[in-house]
Order: C-alpha cells, then structure tokens, then sequence
C-alpha cells in the first residue's frame, strides 16, 4: 500500500483522515445502533469524540447479561494531567459506571515513561500521584478499581515475558517500525497490562474494554493477536477497545507538545495562565468583525468550539448547537464568544482544583494499596 498510514504510538505523527484509518485497520465505526445499546451515550460519544471501537458487542454482551467485565487503561506519568489524558480518564470513568459488575484496571506506566521519556522511577511515581488525584477529582471511585505501577507489577511483567516467545523482531518492525529495544519491551509490557484483568488472580478469563486515543491501536492490535494465541493456554478474550480521536492544541497545532506550552490546557493550571491560553486559542474567526458578520465563522475548524466547549466543556447539547448557529450566521463574534467559553472554563477549574485538593491521602493509598 503505497500511502498507507503509520500509526506510531511515541511518535508526533497527526491522523488526517479517520476514514481512511478506519479501514485501513479494521476499526469499526461507532455506529448509531451499537450506541443505543449502551445504558446512556456519554458526551465524547454523543459528539463523537470517540469515533470508533473494536469488539464493543463483548462488552453490551455483558451489560445485557449483568455478567462481570473489566475496564482497563494505563497513562505514562510524563507531566501533569491535560485536556488529553482527561479524555482518557473520563472514558474509563463512564465504563466503570455502567454496571457494578465492572471492575476497573488502571496501569502507572512508569516503565513507558522511562523508556520514551528517560524519566527515572521515583520521579514518575510523584507524576502518577499528582496524576491520580485528577482522576480521584474526574470523579473515580477508588473502590472499583485496581491501580499498579507496571514496574512494580510482577503478574504483568511475566506475561511480557511470556508473550516476547510469540513475538518476532520482524512482526515489530512491521508494527512499530524501527525502534529501541525499550519501546518493543514497552509493548510486550502494555499487552500484560491488558491482559492481566484476565488472569486467574483476578478471577480468570473476561470481556475488557481498553479506551484510548487513536494512536495507541498499534498496542490493541498486537494484544488482540497475542490473546488469541494465548486462547488454548491462558484462556484469553481479545479486548474490545474505544478510540478517541486525538485532539488539537489550543494553538490549533495538530499534536500536543510540551515544547509549545500555550497549546497545553493543565488540569491544575492557574487561573490566570489558563485564561490567558484560552484568550489566545486558535478561533474559526474572520479577519474582521465586518467580515465575520457578514459571512459567520467557521465553528468547525475553531479550538474554542471543537476542542474546548464540545469536547471538554458544554455538556448540553442544546446550548452547543445554538452557539453552532449563532457562530455560523454571525450573530455572534469571537470576543463574546470566547468571554463565555471562559467563565464555563474557569468555573469548571475552580470546581475541579478544589475537588483534587483534597484527594492526596486518597491517591496515595491507591498507588500503594492492593485494593483486591
Ligand atoms: N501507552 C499508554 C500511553 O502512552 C499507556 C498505557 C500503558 C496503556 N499500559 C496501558 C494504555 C494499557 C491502555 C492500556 O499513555
Ligand atoms: Fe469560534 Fe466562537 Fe469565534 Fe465561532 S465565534 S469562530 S465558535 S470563537
């Protein structure tokens, strides 16, 4: 396939078009009828957000028959939580909470962060625990759920090991292309993440969700195949999985770096940086206001309506179409329009910031406890 896509899950690569990699890949669109069979569609479903799955029916499958499932993510600890990593969070969030029969699987990936981005182990469990205490504020119940650091995780690891015999250099390089060693150890390493909710310490065999963003399907792909060969053995499900798109930065840059700190929305930033970002986000706007109200903007290209307000931010959907409409007409113009967007952002930081405040002791006893 001469312009076939290359999904690198550390690298900077940006997904143009999510049709193409749909089929490229064998992702199954979210479709319409799948959703009404889940108990409620969450906001990043209902703005498809979350575009496509593999192998959801496994886990409505579960839901109709009341019967148990897991739920199971990892995030590297490489900085502090963002717009990014709170998609992920909230999804698995919104998987947990659909039956108390789900039971929640959450990996440190500290190995991960070590390999990709050096940063040594008792750096990334402060990361993971500032990390943790967003996830505690998103509103995880740390009752429901099993968090480990990979490095620490000897279930995990093993099977790492275990699976390294099925898994050739070329079947690798043929996912991942050319990488360090570490990288192809950070893969082996994720598939024991998803596979442990399965294992006989953990009451065997399961359907599991996996959410995450578009460019962890390298990772799915290699774990769905590595279950099946595993099925005679281990007994192994491959895993359903959910995939979000990946998201612009606020300075409409397709990948988020750290390299550009205005495009990067802290879930514990100030007020005052915050607002400042948001002030200068990347708008659908026209040159100037004549122009704007004469032709509307363009709310479809605008980071305050696509990445701000209908990603993260304004839960009705009612309100978001009429201020689609509102932009596209030009009965509104960027400056009211982001003064509004902000005193949803700020008020939702606040409430947040103030949450997380209290959720230390909380964290800390997730990172060091076995819960089950
Ligand atoms: N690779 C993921 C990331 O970059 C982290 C991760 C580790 C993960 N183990 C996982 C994600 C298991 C999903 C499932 O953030
Ligand atoms: Fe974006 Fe609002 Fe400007 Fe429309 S009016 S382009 S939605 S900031």
């Amino acid at each position: 396939m001469a312009d076939a896509l290359v999904l690198d899950p550390w690298g900077t690569s940006s997904i143009k078009d999510y049709t193409k990699l749909m089929q490229q890949f064998g992702i199954e669109p979210l479709s319409e009828e799948l959703v009404k069979e889940l108990p409620y569609a969450h906001r990043l479903i209902r703005r498809k957000i979350i575009f496509g799955h593999r192998d959801l029916g496994i886990i409505v499958k579960a839901l109709q028959e009341g019967s148990e499932y897991a739920v199971m993510t990892g995030i590297k600890p490489s900085g502090d939580f963002h717009l990014g990593t709170k998609l992920t969070s909230e999804e698995f969030i919104y998987f947990l909470s659909l039956s108390p029969k789900a039971r929640g699987f959450f990996a440190v990936a500290d190995l991960e962060a070590y390999a990709d981005n050096r940063i040594p182990l008792e750096e990334s469990y402060q990361i993971a625990l500032n990390n943790l205490m967003d996830m505690l504020a998103l509103g995880l119940d740390p009752k429901r759920v099993y968090v480990y650091r990979q490095s620490e995780e000897m279930s995990v690891l093993r099977l790492a090991f275990i699976f390294s015999r099925s898994v050739t250099y070329n079947t690798l390089e043929a996912i991942y292309g050319q990488k360090p060693f570490s990288l192809y150890f950070s893969a082996l390493v994720q598939a024991g993440d998803i596979l442990n909710p399965q294992l006989p310490h953990n009451d065997g065999p399961k359907p599991t969700v996996v959410p995450v963003g578009a460019d962890q399907d390298p990772h799915i792909r290699l774990t769905r195949d590595l279950a099946s060969k595993h099925r005679d053995d281990l007994g192994f499900i491959p895993p359903a999985a959910t995939y979000h798109k990946l998201l612009r930065d606020l300075t409409g840059q397709e990948k988020m770096s750290k390299r550009n700190p205005m495009g990067i929305l802290y879930l514990n930033e100030g007020l005052k940086s915050a607002k400042l970002k948001v002030m200068n986000a990347y708008t659908g706007g026209r040159a100037t206001a004549e122009e704007q109200r004469k032709m509307g903007g363009e709310p479809e290209k605008c980071v305050i309506f696509v990445e701000l307000l209908s990603a993260h931010f304004l839960e009705d959907d009612k309100k978001l179409e009429e201020l689609y409409w509102d932009c596209k007409t030009g009965r509104i113009l960027c400056g009211e329009c982001k003064a509004r967007a902000w005193e949803l952002i700020s008020g939702w930081l606040r409430d947040h910031q103030a949450r997380r405040s209290k959720m230390r002791d909380a964290a800390e006893r997730l990172l060091t406890e076995k819960t089950f």
